[in-house]
């Protein structure tokens, strides 16, 4: 049994510990910057490029901000860090380095940082803050936004195929790419052979992976292939067209909120001649209609 004495000072202490971890979780990350030699990984893998903007979030004393805009003139620099100490030597170093024209740095909390104008974002907190921010990241920003992390991962979201680990590297740098939404269900028509064929596709996502199913007329397939980077989506699939025959159709196309314009190729037989094809490429233009839902009743007629 604990003495009233021992049990006082248990809740005293379980009570400070409460408080720090209050603090912590205001605070999330402390300042520690990042190494030399994993700042100039961050960068060159995230290249920002003339007419750009990158932001990081947690900025300390925009170390990263610096080297990512000193000598690419034309990219622009955001910082936000909740630590105005921070935020005031920054933004007085920007001035000193001739950059205040194109950076600058918020007294922000990461959580409000608006990314919905940044070409790159650039983060290195705790593994936990960097993936209470992976919801903010998907959908406020850009399809194609790079985000560049070193260290953590963020958790289910893989990172592209862009990951910076040289044998003996301190350590690991990665890179994602924000992709469009595309989950939901689209529609579009085109014309084959003086026939016009409407198609349907809904498209399931969880971040860069996407898997869907199309339908024209009676006929469903699941699509293959399927790659979602940024804004560009491309699968393919098979499919008997009535009229035309059996159709290897493949799909390219920029996703911009609620259309998709691209090209299509169709590898179908030539008339007569069964084991000939032919390939026709056109315009593919899709919308949109639900961002959920399913195939309209079957019916028993499947032929
Ligand atoms: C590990 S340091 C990284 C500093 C800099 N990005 C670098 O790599 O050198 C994390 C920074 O994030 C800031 N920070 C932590 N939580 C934050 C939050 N919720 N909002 C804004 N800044 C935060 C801290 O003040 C600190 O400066």
């Amino acid at each position: 049994m604990l003495s009233r004495r021992s049990f006082l000072s248990a809740v005293a202490v379980a009570a400070a510990l409460k408080s720090i971890a209050a603090r912590a979780q205001e605070r999330f990350s402390p300042f520690v910057g990042s190494n030399p030699e994993n700042v100039t990984r961050m960068v060159e893998l995230a290249a920002p490029k003339a007419g750009e903007t990158v932001i990081d979030l947690g900025s300390g004393d925009g170390r990263i901000v610096f080297a990512a805009t000193q000598g690419r003139p034309g990219v622009r620099g955001i910082g936000v860090d909740v630590n105005n100490e921070l935020v005031v030597k920054a933004n007085a170093s920007a001035k000193e380095q001739k950059l205040a024209d194109r950076v600058q740095f918020l007294h922000q909390n990461v959580f409000d940082a608006d990314l919905s104008k940044v070409d790159v974002i650039f983060m290195w907190l705790f593994p936990e803050l960097m993936r209470l921010l992976r919801p903010k990241i998907l959908r406020e920003a850009r399809p194609g936004t790079r985000l560049v992390a070193a260290t953590w991962d963020m958790g289910p979201w893989w990172p592209a195929d862009t990951t910076d680990e040289p044998p003996g590297a301190f350590m690991t740098i990665r890179q994602w790419i924000v992709p469009a939404r595309v989950e939901g269900q689209w529609e579009w028509e085109f014309m084959l052979r003086d026939r016009n064929y409407r198609f349907e596709a809904l498209l399931e996502q969880r971040m860069q992976q996407v898997e869907g199913a199309i339908r024209s007329g009676n006929r469903r397939e699941l699509l293959q292939n399927m790659t979602l980077r940024g804004a560009a989506l491309s699968f393919s699939t098979q499919i008997t067209l009535p009229g035309t025959g059996y159709a290897r159709l493949s799909f390219n196309g920029n996703v911009q909120g609620d259309a998709i314009e691209g090209t299509f190729e169709a590898q179908i037989p030539k008339p007569d001649q069964e084991n000939e094809t032919e390939t026709v490429r056109r315009p593919w233009r899709a919308r949109r209609v639900a961002t959920a839902g399913f195939f309209a009743p079957t019916g028993t007629n499947i032929n």
